[in-house]
């Protein structure tokens, strides 16, 4: 069975005083539990001080996005070294950063490598946008995404896939559980047990992303195949935040 996974992706928000500020509040409130791994990823200037203020605590830290390059000319690049020294987790192929700055499944892919080279545990997001569901061709889509990102990576030890469909990200709106699951159940298990075999599929922790909040996490996680969420808005909110991680470990636990 797969761990929960509470991540918080803050984006690009917080000021230095409130990113402090969010991450002690979180400390004390959902520092120390079990059944629920917890991992805040804020903006990467702030790295080096959200992971001072949980320190002592088994929240996890993570970045939004890295290089795919070792190291070298690259201005205004961060590269996997300089992540993996200040935290544990990275968030690759979000579909801003697809959308957004061009990223291609073979960039995503590259970033995945080398994430887990550097020993960081990559949260994988592949999802389709509107235009794609409508067209009949969000399997197809996730799919793809998915099998590219993981294209030469042998074993699934690190991994962890959100499935965060692109119209449901920011929208109020989340998808409902039974469509989450029609897709993680579905093709995300899928590629993951013919590329893995079903035991380390089945110990990869999927999680559902877009507008989750305190309200709606509860039918996510009730699905079996739903194993976390990860959170963008809410997360920047430390009592909603800890609820979602509440009640994650509750339906979980
Ligand atoms: P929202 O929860 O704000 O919809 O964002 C989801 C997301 O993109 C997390 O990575």
């Amino acid at each position: 069975m797969a761990r929960a996974v509470v991540a918080g992706n803050w984006k690009m928000n917080t000021s230095v005083a409130e990113a402090r500020a969010l991450a002690a509040e979180l400390r004390e409130s959902i520092g120390h539990m079990e059944g629920v791994d917890r991992v805040l990823c804020p903006p990467f200037p702030y790295l080096g001080m959200v992971r001072d203020a949980v320190t002592g605590s088994t929240i996890a830290v993570g970045a939004q996005n890295m290089s795919q390059h070792e190291k070298g000319a690259f201005t205004g690049e961060v590269s996997p070294g300089m992540v993996a020294e200040l935290c544990t987790h990275v968030i690759l192929g979000h579909s801003e950063r697809r959308a957004l700055y061009g990223e291609t499944d073979e960039a995503v892919n590259l970033k995945v490598e080398a994430a887990l080279k550097a020993g960081l545990t990559p949260i994988i997001c592949v999802g389709e946008t509107l235009a794609q569901r409508e067209a009949g061709a969000a399997e197809a889509v996730v799919e793809r995404q998915l099998v590219k990102a993981i294209d030469g990576v042998e074993t699934p030890g690190a991994l962890i896939v959100a499935y965060e469909p692109v119209w449901a990200i920011g929208t109020g709106v989340p998808a409902t559980p039974d469509l989450a699951a029609d897709i993680m159940g579905g093709v995300i298990q899928r590629v993951l047990e013919s590329t893995y075999g079903a035991t380390a599929a089945s110990a990869t922790p999927l999680l559902y992303g877009g507008s989750v909040t305190a309200d709606s996490v509860r039918g996510f996680v009730e699905q079996e195949c739903i194993h976390g969420a990860l959170v963008g808005g809410a997360s920047l909110r430390a009592e909603e935040f800890a609820e979602i991680v509440r009640t994650t470990a509750e339906v979980k636990g």
